[in-house]
């Protein structure tokens, strides 16, 4: 056997993994395609790294079994991450909404606690290394890997694959792990790209489009869930925190609502501007709130240039449906180049989710964003990725 445990991916998951595993004595080595490890870590949060969420619950988590990560959550808690990283010099500073940041470091850094660590224990990551094939013998695995055109094999007795989504397929991302569960009959929950813009075409792209640039606090919600974040307006649109956030939850042909002002009233706005000043022009009010772009673009629904007090029951009315109920229609998704996760994956039901090995394969373990296990926007993906790492080194 050439080590206790190979791991197929150098993401968040398997460096993690890899590190926990180390400091268990185990001897691990790590296979990644790409010519550096942690690709997603280096871009993620804008090259800042929102590496883990305060508020973290199964809440935050879309899973046919949302009680799966339960255990590992509470195996590995934010507490824990929090605490791993400032061991290695980094200090969390809160963005907003709970998301943790490197206060004065960054991705590199994050990627490097990694890499640095391995090799004082003594763990390998070997790069441009493409696994291939994976066989299962009696007393373990057979990994067969290509380096530089040359083919090699590895044995261990345990194995874990922790190669990610589909998400960016020019960073590294593959199928391999969806691929192999399909090959040895393991379920896999219908995938779609998440965290991900909306498009718009047809009748609506122009309005949405002579917007772009623009962003505006909105309240996004369809039937199941809303969001209170920015929307940005882009020229083939919408993107923003909302957008991402309620694109997990859209499903195609469905409408989404957005509510352009939400921690006000606009009926009571334009009631207290009547008693105060009647002269106001709507568009006056409105520009309190929005660009004036917006304001202009919303000319094409509301009277913008009458005075508030000469405006009638009927239109109040219109306004309060177009600033609170403005429905879009989304045409559909940029798709996995530009999605920050993957929703679906492979069951979790086949899964243990104390151990995070296969139940049909003994020895097996999958971890990370290859897994039914989706989080919101906000540093959660991280949690789960460095979560199910740590309980899957625990167990190999
Ligand atoms: P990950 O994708 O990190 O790693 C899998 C690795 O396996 C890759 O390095 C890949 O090259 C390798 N691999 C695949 N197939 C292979 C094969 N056949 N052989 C060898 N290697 C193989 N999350 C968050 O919590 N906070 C954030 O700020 C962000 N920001 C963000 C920005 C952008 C642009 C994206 C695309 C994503 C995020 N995310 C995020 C999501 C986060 O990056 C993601 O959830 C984790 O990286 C998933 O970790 P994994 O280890 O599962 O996969």
């Amino acid at each position: 056997m050439d080590a206790d445990a190979i791991i197929i991916g150098a993401g968040a998951c398997g460096l993690m993994c890899a590190v926990q595993a180390g400091y268990l004595g185990k001897k691990v080595i790590v296979l990644e395609k790409n010519e550096k490890p942690g690709a997603k870590i280096l871009i993620s949060g804008g090259g800042r790294c929102n590496y883990t969420n305060q508020f973290t619950t199964a809440e935050q988590f879309i899973s046919e079994n949302p009680h799966f990560i339960k255990s590992a959550f509470n195996q590995w808690t934010v507490g824990d991450t929090i605490s791993f990283f400032e061991t290695y010099g980094i200090e969390g500073k809160e963005k907003t909404l709970g998301q943790l940041f490197p206060d004065d470091k960054n991705a590199k850094d994050v990627v490097e606690v990694f890499t640095a660590t391995c090799a004082d224990l003594g763990q390998e990551i070997r790069t441009k290394a493409d696994v291939k094939v994976i066989e299962i013998l009696a007393d373990g695995f057979k990994v067969t890997y290509e380096k530089n055109g040359k083919t090699i094999t590895l044995k261990s007795e345990k194995l874990v694959i922790a190669s990610g989504g589909l998400p960016i397929p020019k960073m590294g991302a593959t199928d391999f792990a969806l691929r192999f569960a399909r090959k040895n009959n393991l379920k896999i929950i219908e995938t779609a790209p998440a965290l991900v813009p909306l498009t718009i075409t047809g009748k609506d792209e122009e309005w949405f489009a002579q917007l772009s640039g623009n962003s505006v606090f909105c309240e996004v919600s369809n039937d199941e869930i809303s969001f209170e974040e920015n929307i940005l307006f882009t020229h083939w649109g919408l993107s923003g925190p909302a957008i991402l956030q309620i694109s997990s939850f859209w499903r195609r042909g469905e409408v989404i609502n957005l509510n352009l002002l939400p921690n006000e009233n606009i009926a009571s706005l334009v009631d207290g501007e009547r008693k105060s000043n009647g002269k106001t022009l709507l568009s006056t009010l409105l520009n309190r709130f929005y660009t004036k772009k917006l304001t202009d673009a919303l000319g094409k629904f509301l009277p913008l240039e009458k005075p508030v007090a000469s405006l009638t029951k009927t239109e109040i009315e219109s306004i309060s449906k177009t600033i609170h109920e403005f429905k879009v229609k989304p045409a559909g998704d940029k798709g996995y180049d530009k999605a920050e996760v993957m929703r679906g994956g492979i069951d979790t039901n086949e899964i243990s989710s104390k151990t995070l090995e296969c139940k049909k394969i003994p020895n097996l373990f999958f971890g990370g964003e290859c897994l039914d296990v989706t989080g919101w926007l906000g540093g959660y993906n991280f949690q789960w990725a460095w979560a199910s790492g740590f309980v899957i080194a625990q167990n190999i």
